[in-house]
């Protein structure tokens, strides 16, 4: 089946007040009852997820994903490798629908399976026992790919426990795309620096394939635009000038960045931590993207809630109320999330031990 969507229809929706797009929005979320379920990534702006059934981070968008007994339609307001994730482990039966097909994530676009593969070859025959792990961030081939070669996934929530799992499983730990997570992980269970290396995929035949056979976590140069620029100038500056302050960054950030935050964690420990270890009068800076500094600035106005450094995720921010109402106003024309059962087979497979992670 051939979908198209009609931009000129979009356009006049996007244009439409606000106020009366959420509106609409709930009407037709109410219609369909527990036959459709909202999900919203944290990064997501505050007008939607104000809509959804579930807020989440990426971790705990899969295991709502999953968990979702209702009926036909699963709409994921995020970007497309957390959509093609929640297709992966929903019911077969059971749609997901992605606002923005378009939306991807620029991290997840530099493992292309061409270039993963090449990696493979070269860094497999190095060790007995090579475990690939994937960040979630990746597209549904990288993690078949992972889970068909006795790998998982991860999230920036469980990291720590499944570099533990791999290292158990095997001699050393591959892991993609995101170059600084997979860093700041290791060294956080004691990895020692030198036995971290990085696998260039834009130039392979530059590398000198000795630096491999006696590390324990090989990296790939991966990362996310909008967590990479975050420095320690950004840190110092709020250390100078609001001297007390706290600093909480994800661990997407440089590992420079990573040894000089007061607190490090995925996004659901960011709003964990100014929920719980935070109080009325204090001044937080945050290093993440931005709809989640904004969102917790306007739920706590008896803090300073402030981001480190410009960080808005432009993918993030293609779903708009616009583009959220016309996919529910064509739910049963628009494109589904869809994954080819082989890929699907392999990625259910890490997934799956992901989750049994916890
Ligand atoms: P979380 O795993 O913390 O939800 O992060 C997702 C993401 O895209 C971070 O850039
Ligand atoms: Fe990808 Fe970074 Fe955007 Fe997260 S914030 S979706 S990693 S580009």
């Amino acid at each position: 089946m051939k979908f198209s969507i009609d931009v000129d229809a979009i356009r006049k929706l996007e244009n439409r007040p606000e106020a009366e797009t959420a509106e609409r929005i709930r009407e037709i979320r109410a219609g369909y009852g527990s036959e459709l379920c909202l999900l919203a990534h944290l990064y997501q702006r505050k007008a939607i997820s104000d809509l959804a059934d579930f807020v989440g981070d990426s971790f705990g968008l899969s295991r709502s994903a999953a968990a979702f007994k209702g009926g036909k339609y699963i709409v994921f307001c995020g970007v497309r490798f957390m959509a093609e994730s929640a297709a992966i482990l929903c019911r077969e039966d059971q749609w997901v629908i992605h606002p923005d097909p378009e939306a991807g994530c620029p991290m997840a676009d530099m493992a292309p399976m061409h270039e993963v593969t090449k990696a493979w070859t070269t860094l497999a025959s190095l060790s007995k026992t090579l475990v690939p792990v994937t960040y979630m961030n990746s597209t549904a081939d990288l993690k078949a790919f992972c889970g068909e070669r006795g790998g998982t996934i991860c999230t920036s929530t469980n990291a720590v426990k499944t570099f533990e799992w791999a290292s158990k499983e095997g001699e050393k730990i591959f892991f993609l795309p995101d170059e600084h997570l997979g860093r700041n992980t290791a060294l956080k269970m004691g990895v020692s620096p030198d036995q971290i290396v990085v696998w260039n995929p834009s130039d392979p035949d530059g590398e000198e394939v000795e630096k491999y056979e006696t590390a324990k976590v090989l990296l790939w140069r991966g990362y996310c635009p909008v967590h990479q620029k975050f420095t320690v100038r950004d840190v110092e500056f709020v250390r100078h000038f609001y001297p007390g302050a706290l600093i909480v960054v994800h661990p997407e950030c440089p590992v420079e960045v990573v040894e000089r935050a007061d607190a490090v964690g995925s996004t659901e420990f960011i709003r964990q931590f100014v929920a719980n270890q935070t109080k009325a009068g204090d001044k937080i800076f945050i290093g993440t993207e931005v709809n989640l500094i904004q969102n917790l600035a306007s739920q706590y106005r008896d803090r300073m809630i402030a981001k480190l450094h410009r960080s808005l995720c432009l993918t993030m921010y293609q779903i708009t109320m616009g583009r959220l109402l016309y996919s529910l106003e064509n739910l049963d024309t628009f494109e589904k999330v869809s994954v080819s059962p082989e890929t699907r087979q392999y990625a259910k497979v890490a997934l799956d031990r992901m989750l049994a992670l916890r």
